[in-house]
């Protein structure tokens, strides 16, 4: 057995007292929860600051002269200038605050797609993405007459990018793909494959829903020309999320919704649109939750997060140790490079039946397709089990995780 690092510095027992949620137990269990892929838990601090605002501070934002609106708008752009901040956006008002990353896809597929895409076009998407990035693309592609190219990826679940570079051409209009797969956890090299992009005048959109929550990002640094996160998976309430676009490509672009908030003139002959970021924020946003993200990134700010992803990290390797020591185990996804996800199937056991079992020991993972089909196809498998960590997780949970999988395999033999 190979030796797994633990990280000193991390202080897991204390972080874990910040989430209530963790706290309980499930069917006479102390709760494991490892399907933070699919949502996260919130600490304290975003609870409160929920209910401060729901309490004390509820107006709509952007449209009253009264003071609890005033109160209300200043605490949501405060929070957009905390997001600015935490990605190093150059600029808060290219922040858009958006429901999640569908809709943050779907916002671009759209605009940009209406405006700039074409009959003959192409689109590039790879193998492992998440439906949420694959069917806008194919939606908008089939209105404009435009193709989408796949980037193919390894056994390993890692992409082909040789076979990128050879999709690239001057009929590519857009590159959408994920930071970090939410099925295999693969950890993409985003900032590589924008450049190469680049060098053909191709914008790149990035779905950094996976790893935006579990490392620090730099959208200057990675040069990403879109790129776009949910809150509900980064400790904030759902509701929230945001696209984050070059202000070179927002200005271009027309609204992707138009209703209130989004106007600078309406008239029966013409309508004229606000500048970013309100032209693609129509009507009264999700306010409490928007202000929940802010308050998640102050968490985030207050723990040292570098240590945090070494020691998210440590339980990666670790789980992935533990349960490739237990026969008719095989781990889909080995990708050299990889963050909180380890999905893995069982011989002769549907993942469905596993994340059943795994719930009576209190154990929560998602079982199922995770929303990337073609991965699925690729593998050759109905569905995976799926276990993804958080830096509250412990090496206990992880052997919790393993004897779980053990029983599994006794129950069924
Ligand atoms: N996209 C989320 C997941 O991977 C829901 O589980």
């Amino acid at each position: 057995m190979k030796a797994v690092k633990t990280v000193s510095n991390w202080d897991v027992e204390k972080v874990r007292k910040d989430f209530p949620v963790l706290s309980q137990t499930v069917n006479g269990q102390p709760l494991v929860y490892l399907d933070n892929s699919a949502s996260s838990q919130v600490p304290q601090l975003v609870i409160d600051r929920g209910a401060k605002y729901l309490r004390e501070e509820h107006s709509n934002i952007h449209r009253g002269v009264h003071y609890l609106s005033q109160h209300a708008t200043t605490a949501y752009e405060a929070a957009r200038e905390k997001v600015k901040r935490f990605i190093n956006a150059k600029e808060a008002k290219e922040c858009i605050f958006v429901r999640g990353c569908t809709e943050g896809v779907n916002l671009v597929a759209n605009s940009y797609g209406r405006k700039f895409i074409g009959e003959g076009d192409e689109i590039i998407v790879s193998q492992m993405e998440h439906h949420s990035n694959i069917i806008p693309w194919q939606q908008i592609a089939e209105e404009r007459g435009a193709k989408i190219r796949m980037i193919p990826m390894n056994c390993r679940g890692e992409l082909i990018i040789d076979e990128y570079e050879n999709l690239l051409n001057e009929r590519t209009k857009m590159v959408a793909v994920s930071h970090v797969s939410n099925s295999l956890g693969t950890i993409n090299p985003i900032k590589e494959m924008i450049a190469t992009a680049h060098k053909f005048g191709v914008p790149f959109f990035v779905d950094a829903a996976q790893s935006v929550p579990h490392f620090p990002v730099d959208v200057q640094d990675l040069d990403a020309d879109f790129f776009t996160f949910s809150g509900h998976k980064m400790f904030a309430p759902t509701g929230s999320g945001v696209l984050y676009g070059k202000r070179e490509w927002l200005d271009k672009m027309p609204p992707y919704q138009t209703g209130g908030g989004m106007i600078r003139n309406v008239s029966f002959e013409k309508t004229t649109f606000a500048p970013i970021p309100d032209k693609f924020e129509a009507g009264t946003p999700s306010i409490a939750a928007g202000i929940g993200l802010g308050a998640a990134i102050d968490y985030l700010n207050s723990i040292d997060f570098e240590a945090a992803a070494a020691h998210e990290h440590a339980l990666l390797e670790y789980a992935t140790q533990r349960l490739s020591d237990i026969e008719g185990v095989k781990i889909i996804g080995t990708a050299a490079n990889k963050a909180s996800v380890l999905s893995f199937t069982i011989e002769n056991i549907h993942p469905h039946d596993i994340g059943t079992i795994l719930d009576q020991s209190g154990i929560a993972i998602r079982a199922g397709h995770h929303c990337a089909q073609p991965v699925m196809q690729f593998f050759d498998v109905p569905a995976t089990a799926r276990a993804s960590f958080a830096f509250y997780n412990t090496r206990e949970e992880v052997d919790k995780l393993a004897d779980a999988v053990q029983k599994v395999i006794e129950v069924f033999a």
